[in-house]
């Protein structure tokens, strides 16, 4: 049987092979994000199920796409379509795509999702900028043998979110005249969405807000040194006596809403000179 890095490699060597020159940046369009696809110009698309060792995504309204192309003069990756712990997928499996990614060359990943908001300050609809995270997943990414080519054996997470980048996203959305929050997002399995007690227990450790991705693939990325970016939109609250019932449609519908405010940020940090 292959082992784990002998399958990053391959799919590596696929897509180099598919797409020829490798962008610096990639982009998983998570919850929020998808229509920045249809920003992306002179494409080229690979379906997860043709690219050797890939995962193939399950959950509706998420296609498996790989694309490359640029996005207004910037040469782009994006993930269409990611893999959540709470699919069934082990860790290796989540994060496996940003392993793939590493061994292309990529140096900045950035990331949206969906999140229930702890924060008594955040509205439905509001984007928040990860500034750190907590991470309760049950199993962890980088747990078992260390791939000593990829990174250290214990990451440092100080600056797992990239302060450079937040403050440019900042800066953007005071130029777009979009409210930005930041906050602390609490990284959980899923697939229920919290009781009340457990939103409570989540703003008392610390949380801003919380939600089922983005924290695995993180991991991963830091460990291999690739910086990151990652914003939430927030669909739904878990504010003591605002705590309200949810559903996935209602989360689909609020981040609609705010799609378009996260794309022009999302946009522009994507588009900036290095
Ligand atoms: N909890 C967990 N995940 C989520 C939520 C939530 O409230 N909203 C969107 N994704």
């Amino acid at each position: 049987m292959k082992c784990y890095l002998e399958n990053v490699k391959e799919c590596a060597r696929f897509i180099k092979e598919q797409f020829g020159n490798i962008p610096k940046s990639a982009v998983i369009l998570g919850t929020g994000l998808g229509k920045l696809a249809e920003d992306i110009n002179d494409k080229v698309v690979l379906s997860y199920e043709d690219i050797p060792n890939f995962p193939v995504s399950t959950v509706e309204g998420h296609s498996g796409k790989l694309i490359l192309g640029k996005l207004g003069n910037s040469p782009i990756l994006a993930m269409q379509g990611r893999f959540h712990f709470y699919e069934g997928y082990d860790m290796q499996t989540v994060t496996f795509p940003i392993r793939v990614m590493h061994e292309l060359g990529i140096k900045r990943l950035f990331v949206s999702n969906a999140a229930g908001g702890m924060n008594p300050n955040f509205k439905i609809g509001d984007l928040m900028v990860i500034n750190d995270h907590i991470n309760l997943f049950p199993e962890h990414p980088l747990r078992g043998r260390n791939i000593e080519e990829h990174g250290v054996r214990f990451p440092d997470m100080s600056d797992a979110y990239n302060p450079l980048l937040i403050e440019k996203a900042f800066k953007i959305a005071d130029e777009e005249g979009i409210k930005l929050q930041s906050g602390v997002y609490v990284g959980t399995q899923g697939p229920t969405f919290e009781t009340p007690a457990e939103y409570r227990y989540f703003r008392f450790i610390g949380g801003d807000a919380v939600g089922m991705s983005t924290v695995p693939e993180v991991i991963v990325a830091r460990h291999c040194g690739i910086e990151v970016f990652a914003i939430s939109v927030i669909t739904d609250l878990g504010v003591e006596g605002v705590v309200e019932k949810c559903s996935h449609e209602e989360v689909q519908r609020a981040a609609e809403e705010a799609q378009p405010k996260m794309t022009r940020i999302m946009r522009r940090l994507l588009t900036l000179e290095e």
